[in-house]
């Protein structure tokens, strides 16, 4: 018998206990091993209940993620769940931790569930591009009802036990230890005699109305463009209102075989492991601490700077955010709290929660307020002269041992870092705008910075919620010098021939939420400019814009036209001249472009850059180059990022394509970079690379 699951006897009860850390993930090992104790179990006379439990840190969080996509092993889910349906002693499970996915579908397989008050239990599988598949989407609508259970399944987010005992979902919660606490629940039904309750049998909560159930689902599937599992998950869960269990189960079934084994399913997979990927080091060693961060400084109040100082508040971080006059400082502190009062008022937030955090962002003038920070994080605007200065106050000012941020997008951190005396102590932490809002978090590693700055840099960033990667130092770091690409090719498409509207519709169909022409328009045109300013580069259409007044959204105008206030883009026949008149001039014929040489000139430009910064070091890994587009930029996750879904195209066809246009375009960048090129001679994909420190 294997020694990940064990049962051991508590008197008449059995209590099999899960051993397989660090999450209780059902491999086969688990599988097999519940199975054949399950079995024992109801074979023993002695025993006359069951109570299935885990160690370590957690009950069962699901699957193994790892065994998808391999050779099936025998015995599957749904073969040790349809056995606790047969058993006929009574089976309690005891969750602490997370009950997640394969692990709640354990735990609907038991005919009790007790929970630890500080549990958490869902159905995440959607994020993972599949539908719960063992009986998920049918045990769950039986238990919590129609308009809960679609809920919890297309939105994959967990529920705390306390609402689980409210839906019906957990029988009782456990303030003491879990194991005794399900063991006394066990005793307890056998002691009160009361019957077996299977799930499966359950038909008392599955009335529903198919207006209002249409309804909810349209409104659950609304943000989910392009992805196929949430529809998936809506189709099973109105099976399990509609069919009989045993045939619900066979469609669920059906739609899992199919999700799991799609490119969609494959590149969320992608996505779940490299972001857990991301944030390890291979040449840091295991021993080394982060500093404690107990208060936090934001130099600038803009809005970079006051979403940045959000972070902080939100988790109960102390923060200062310090301006150079009063002025300036009220304006950022009274866009903070209109902010937070804003989303009170929208329910978002507890009206006493959102003063809380008011009050815990504090305003100061002048750098001196930074010296009893752990961490500084500058935010001002791109001027190297002006950050230079600012960090050459802060080596005065700050104390000693405290890290030293910037939240530089473009600029050479350690020269930056060589204005202090401690450039160890110096890191970048690149937010994106809005801060407090966008997940990714750009972790800039300069050639002096200490692991324990940086593992203080990511450490951080995993507090106040963010998804991390680490780059290197280059102009741009791993987001902003791809997009760098995108951003020149996307100007060069629109001299040959296409149009804003067209470029950034074959983008937005491609799952981006926005082309590049509108979200330069959101991120407002004076700033390319201004990074233009500073390089010496040229863009013909952009410079035109700037130099008009026409700066996007918050001028009204940019490539496109916002009337009223409005933030959805409209076509402008002003810039369409402009954009023709231009080409006339630059002697351009212009010429019909398709959708598919739109996303070639937008997509493997970048990938290429990718190549390159991944030969240079700048990233350590494809996996994190992915990262940074998915929750920075708002590549599609189902298609896994851009070096996945390089691999998915084959690096051949896109080294081809890119040959193709250095050539047509007369642009050497173009030209497929070294590595790009030696993997498609090998027949290989980024995806075989190792880590690099
Ligand atoms: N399978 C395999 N490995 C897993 C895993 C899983 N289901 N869940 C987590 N891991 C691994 C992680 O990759 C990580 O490995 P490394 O330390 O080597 O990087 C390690 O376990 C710890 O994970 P986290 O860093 O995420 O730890 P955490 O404490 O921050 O979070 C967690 C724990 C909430 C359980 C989180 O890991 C999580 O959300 N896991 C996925 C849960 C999930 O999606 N379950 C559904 C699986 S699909 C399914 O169950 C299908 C079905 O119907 C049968």
């Amino acid at each position: 018998m294997t020694t990940l699951v064990e049962l051991t006897r508590d008197g008449e009860v059995a209590v099999i206990l899960v051993d397989n850390p660090p999450v209780n993930a059902l491999s086969h090992a688990v599988r097999s091993g519940l199975l054949q104790n399950l079995k024992a179990a109801q074979e023993d006379a002695g025993i006359e209940a069951v109570v299935i439990a885990c160690k370590g840190r957690t009950f069962i969080a699901g699957a193994d993620i790892t065994e998808f996509g391999k050779p099936f092993q025998p015995p599957g889910l749904l073969e040790v769940i349809a056995f606790m349906d047969e058993m006929s002693k009574p089976i309690v499970a005891a969750i602490h931790g997370t009950a997640l996915g394969g692990g709640l579908e354990v735990a609907l397989g038991a005919h009790w569930r007790v929970a630890a008050e500080s549990a958490r239990l869902g159905l995440p599988e959607v994020k993972l591009g599949i539908l719960p598949g063992a009986g998920g989407t049918q045990r769950l609508p039986r238990l919590v009802g129609a308009e809960e259970a679609l809920k919890m399944i297309v939105s994959g987010d967990p529920i705390a036990a306390p609402k689980a005992l409210q839906l019906g979902l957990v029988d009782e919660i456990s303030k003491g230890d879990i194991v005794a606490d399900g063991v006394a629940f066990a005793r307890k039904i056998l002691a009160e005699g009361r019957p077996i309750q299977r799930v499966r049998d359950r038909a008392d909560k599955l009335a529903f109305d198919e207006k209002a159930f249409k309804e909810a689902a349209g409104n659950l599937t609304k943000r989910a463009r392009g992805l196929e599992a949430p529809m998936a998950c809506v189709t099973s869960v109105h099976n399990a209102l509609t069919m009989p269990f045993d045939e619900g189960i066979g469609a669920e079934r059906d739609l899992f075989m199919k999700l799991v084994a799609g490119d969609q399913s494959k590149a969320q997979r992608h996505v779940f492991f490299a972001e857990r990927e991301a944030l390890k080091v291979p040449d840091m060693p295991a021993t080394t601490k982060a500093r404690d961060v107990a208060k936090a400084a934001v130099i600038g109040g803009g809005t970079m700077g006051g979403g940045i100082a959000m972070c902080f508040a939100n988790v109960g971080v102390p923060v200062t955010l310090i301006e150079t006059n009063d002025e300036a400082l009220q304006r950022g502190l009274g866009i903070i709290a209109g902010n937070y009062r804003a989303t009170a008022a929208k329910g978002g937030l507890a009206p006493e929660q959102a003063e809380k955090r008011i009050g815990l962002i504090k305003g100061a003038v002048g750098l001196d307020a930074a010296a009893d920070a752990d961490l500084v994080i500058e935010a001002v605007f791109e001027n190297m002269d002006l950050k230079k200065q600012i960090f050459a106050d802060l080596d005065r000012i700050a104390k000693p041992g405290a890290v030293l941020a910037t939240n530089t997008s473009t600029l050479d951190v350690d020269e930056i870092a060589r204005a202090t005396s401690r450039p160890a102590d110096v890191v970048g932490m690149h937010f994106f705008s809005p801060a407090n809002v966008m997940k990714l978090l750009e972790t800039v590693r300069g050639r002096a910075t200490s692991h324990e700055a940086l593992k203080t840099a990511v450490e951080t960033g995993r507090r106040i919620g963010k998804t991390g990667v680490i780059s290197g130092v280059c102009f741009g770091f791993i987001g902003n010098r791809m997009l760098g690409r995108r951003t020149v090719e996307a100007e060069r498409v629109i001299l040959e021939g296409a149009l804003p509207q067209e470029v950034d519709q074959a983008i937005v169909e491609f799952g981006f939420p926005m082309g590049p022409f509108a979200m330069g328009d959101l991120a407002g045109l004076d700033v390319g400019w201004r990074v233009r300013q500073g390089t010496g580069a040229k863009a013909e259409i952009a410079d035109q814009l700037y130099e008009l007044g026409r700066h996007g959204q918050k001028t009204g105008k940019g490539y496109f036209l916002y009337e009223d206030g409005s933030r959805v883009p409209r076509p402008d026949p002003e810039v369409e001249a402009m954009i023709l008149a231009s080409s006339k001039r630059l002697g351009i014929e212009r010429r019909a472009i398709s959708k598919q040489e739109i996303i070639e000139r937008m997509v493997y430009p970048m990938i290429n850059e990718g190549a390159r910064i991944l030969d240079e070091g700048i990233a350590m890994r494809p996996g994190d180059i992915d990262i940074t587009w998915v929750y920075g930029y708002g590549w599609p996750v189902w298609r896994g990022g851009p070096m996945f879904y390089a691999d998915q195209v084959g690096l051949t066809q896109i080294a081809d394509r890119l040959a193709h246009y250095a050539e047509t375009v007369g642009d050497e960048t173009l030209t497929p970079a070294p590595l790009l090129v030696r993997l498609a001679n090998e027949g290989k994909g980024f995806g075989s690379l190792a880590a690099r420190g």
